[in-house]
């Protein structure tokens, strides 16, 4: 059986069959504790810790079903899943990082990331340096002695892109560690272990689960960082529930034909925005008129359905354009299989001051779309109406 493509590994890789079940899909293991010892003699390995499995917040093997399904498809050695993006961000940093050492970060980062990065990292003694998506690109780096790089591919909420083919190599040729969280793109749209990174981090919660109903993380990296990041889980023991990595697991099958709608849908919406007169400005990396478009070319695969637009009007007209729409709900999150629309300045970003939000180019007007895997055509007479009307 050839399980090389995508899809095929999607729904194949890491299933956990068991002899004399003959189930055709993984069952969920909610156990907290398993006999130890374990005197089976072909036992399934809770690979954690290479011998029979002995307690969940060490491994669990449905949590381990879907770490080997995302290693698959993100093309990396190990995948340790956490209870949410932001446990899988803290546990791969402060396993790597020490006190006294130096990483590097764009500017632009999901809030609990620049929250985490600026306060919490700093209290332990680790300084964390940030430079625009510009001055990364173009590699306008100072320091030689960063231990790490840390990147979101594709940054929230104005979906710049980074040049992980130029950063990967910097990173290799001046010996730095590359972390990139590439929740937006998904492991479709774009695998940074081909640029180089070594450490990828994805919000599951987003794209891999697929339909909003879940919290999870997970860590993609390589031997030479698997067991401190385990260690670091079992300590801070941020691990998904049995429950959450199966439908996490079970949103992997079908995020290959997910993502292909999102990026249909994303580009054609893209298109419609922009050629309309109540728009100001139109950020999504698969226009070939916006900033980063050649890059986004090199980088990655499909462009996703993540839009944001800058309304022509202030918050006023923030609010009536949302409140006519009908198909994209009004809340935060982000790659589930409806649409979702929100205003940065008043919800992802309202921690922000004002100055810093529009030094940052997150105005009152600015809105950010995740397009669904609805019809285009029936997203795009909703917003042409509601557009008409404000
Ligand atoms: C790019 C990015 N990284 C990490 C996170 C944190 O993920 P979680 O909410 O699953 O902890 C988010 C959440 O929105 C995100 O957008």
């Amino acid at each position: 059986m050839s399980i090389n493509g995508f899809n095929s590994r999607a729904v194949h890789a890491g299933e956990l069959y068991i002899p004399g079940i003959g189930n055709v899909t993984t069952p969920v293991f909610e156990d907290s504790t398993y006999r130890y010892p374990n005197s089976d003699k072909n036992p399934i390995i809770d690979e954690t810790s290479n011998k029979t499995f002995l307690y969940s917040r060490w491994g669990n093997p449905t949590v381990q079903s879907f770490e080997n399904k995302y290693k698959s498809l993100d093309k990396m050695e190990h995948g340790i899943a956490f209870s949410s993006g932001m446990g899988a961000i803290s546990a791969a940093i402060l396993s790597i990082m020490k006190s006294g050492e130096k990483m590097l970060a764009i500017n632009v980062l999901y809030g609990q990331t620049y929250y985490f990065f600026t306060k919490t990292l700093k209290s332990y003694g680790i300084s964390v340096d940030l430079i625009s998506v510009d001055d990364m690109n173009a590699l306008n780096i100072n320091k030689k002695d960063y231990k790490l790089i840390y990147l979101e591919s594709i940054p929230n909420p104005l979906m710049d892109v980074l040049d992980l083919k130029k950063i990967g190599k910097y990173c290799k040729d001046n010996n730095i560690i590359l972390a990139v969280d590439a929740t937006f793109a998904s492991p479709y749209n774009q695998n940074p272990v081909d640029f180089g990174a070594d450490i990828v981090i994805h919000s599951g919660t987003k794209y891999i689960g697929g339909h909003s109903d879940i919290l999870i993380g997970v860590v993609g990296c390589g031997d030479n960082y698997y067991n401190n990041i385990v260690d670091m889980r079992k300590t801070i023991g941020a691990v998904p529930d049995a429950f959450q990595a199966y439908l996490a697991y079970r949103g992997l099958k079908t995020l290959g034909l997910r993502m292909e709608r999102h990026n249909l849908n994303g580009q054609k919406i893209a298109e419609f925005l922009s050629s309309s007169n109540k728009i100001e400005e139109i950020f999504y990396p698969g226009l070939k008129t916006g900033k980063y478009y050649e890059i986004a070319k090199n980088n990655l695969k499909g462009f996703g359905g993540m839009i944001s637009f800058k309304l022509k009007g202030g918050m006023e007209e923030s609010h009536n354009l949302i409140k006519n729409l009908k198909i994209p709900m009004p809340a935060v999150s982000l790659g589930g299989v409806e649409s979702l629309i929100t205003i940065p300045a008043e919800t992802t970003h309202s921690e922000m001051s004002e100055e810093e939000r529009k030094k940052s180019g997150i105005t009152d007007n600015l809105i950010r779309l995740s397009v669904g895997i609805e019809d285009y055509d029936d997203i795009l007479d909703d917003l042409k109406n509601a557009l008409d009307k404000i």
